[in-house]
């Protein structure tokens, strides 16, 4: 499909490269790479490159594969949100993506991933994109949502995939998406996955504590609490970019993390209330405890250097107000040089540390 964008400009930060290794089951197209960052949020991939999906030439009409239309009415058409019918009664629907909105057309075509395809790929083809989140090479749905990736390639991958993200400092976008239960990791510490049937797409842990340095954060269970009636939760998203933390939760760390670092706090940066104008190196270690599992942060998953000058923040915020306020997020900074496996079958997640840099 040439939708898979070999060769699309690379203009995101954080980009997963899908390499092509072929005993590890990792995927790739056939011209080179084809990146896409991974979305565990979102249940549908969207292609949004060079082709006729493409937002960059606007008012372009879809693709000429009018027979792959999913048509209005069709069991795929009414699991995309606010599913609208359009004259030639093919299924169109809006969704936003951080702050873009996206309009994209409902479509099957036959996907390639190596050796392996995916007859009758559903999948959004973008035809207005407003706001600039969504990045041009398009999103991987690796949520698990009806319309997943992952849910259309249960018989080719099982529902487990792992990744590494490389850091968004990388000029070399090396980092893997490791599709199927075959070569991944043996040895890595995991948490069960939990599922949230208040939010089915998202990948739910259960989070029992912080620590900063070796002091376990005095942080009230609620802020922390699973709750498949409210939603509420941690879940490990790769597209939230900054981990956030329910308020309280939040409030403990960056306490914690100020009490140790002990100097002059500058002016807050882009979202971030923790920031400093000198060195503070060695930074205080953040450990995210799991059931089961304690994750410590290297100090280039903690930290932010603004790109002008000498600012250094702690990369986590609070979250927002509103319905997101319970939900803490274990974001893609977080996980940068980390092997992060999402076990369906056996209801778990991994971590390991692998620098894919
Ligand atoms: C999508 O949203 C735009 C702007 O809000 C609206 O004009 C359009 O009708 C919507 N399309 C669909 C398919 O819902
Ligand atoms: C990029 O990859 C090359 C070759 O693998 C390596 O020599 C170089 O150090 C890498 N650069 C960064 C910034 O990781
Ligand atoms: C940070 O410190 C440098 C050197 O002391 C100074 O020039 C700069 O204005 C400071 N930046 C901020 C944002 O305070
Ligand atoms: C989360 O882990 C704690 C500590 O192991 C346990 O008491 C609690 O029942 C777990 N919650 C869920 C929803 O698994």
């Amino acid at each position: 499909m040439s939708t898979m964008a070999a060769g699309a400009t690379l203009s995101l930060l954080v980009l997963l490269l899908i390499t092509s290794s072929s005993s590890s089951g990792a995927a790739s197209s056939p011209g080179g790479s084809c990146s896409v960052p991974p979305d565990g949020g979102s249940t549908l991939r969207i292609i949004h490159a060079f082709g006729p999906c493409s937002p960059l030439r606007p008012a372009a009409p879809l693709p000429s594969w009018a027979d792959f239309l999913s048509a209005c009415g069709s069991p795929a058409c009414s699991q995309v949100p606010a599913p609208s019918c359009s004259p030639a009664n093919s299924c169109s629907f809006n969704m936003s993506y951080g702050g873009s909105s996206l309009l994209a057309g409902l479509v099957q075509d036959s996907l390639s991933l190596a050796a392996d395809v995916v007859p009758s790929y559903t999948f959004g083809c973008l035809q207005r994109v407003t706001g600039s989140s969504a990045p041009p090479q398009g999103l991987l749905g690796l949520g698990r949502g009806p319309l997943s990736f992952l849910s259309q390639t249960q018989n080719l991958y099982g529902g487990t995939f792992s990744y590494c993200l490389p850091s968004f400092k990388s000029l070399n976008f090396s980092g893997t998406l490791r599709l199927g239960p075959k070569g991944q990791p043996q040895r890595i510490k995991t948490t069960p996955l939990l599922a949230n049937p208040h939010r089915p797409s998202l990948y739910y842990v259960n989070m029992t504590g912080v620590r900063v340095g070796r002091r376990v954060l005095p942080i009230p269970p609620s802020a922390l609490a699973f709750d498949p009636a409210t939603g509420a939760g941690t879940v490990v998203d790769a597209g939230t970019m900054f981990t956030r933390l329910a308020p309280p939760a939040y409030a403990a760390l960056r306490d914690e993390f100020r009490r140790r670092v002990r100097a002059p706090l500058a002016p807050p940066l882009g979202g971030f209330d923790t920031c400093y104008n000198v060195s503070i190196a060695p930074a205080p270690a953040v450990t995210f405890l799991f059931d089961g599992a304690a994750v410590t942060l290297p100090e280039d998953n903690v930290l932010i250097h603004s790109t002008a000058g000498t600012i250094t923040c702690l990369a986590m915020a609070a979250a927002p107000d509103g319905l997101n306020a319970v939900l803490n997020v274990i974001a893609n900074m977080q996980q940068q040089n980390h092997r992060v496996l999402f076990d369906v079958p056996n209801a778990r997640v991994g971590f390991a540390r692998e620098m894919c840099t």
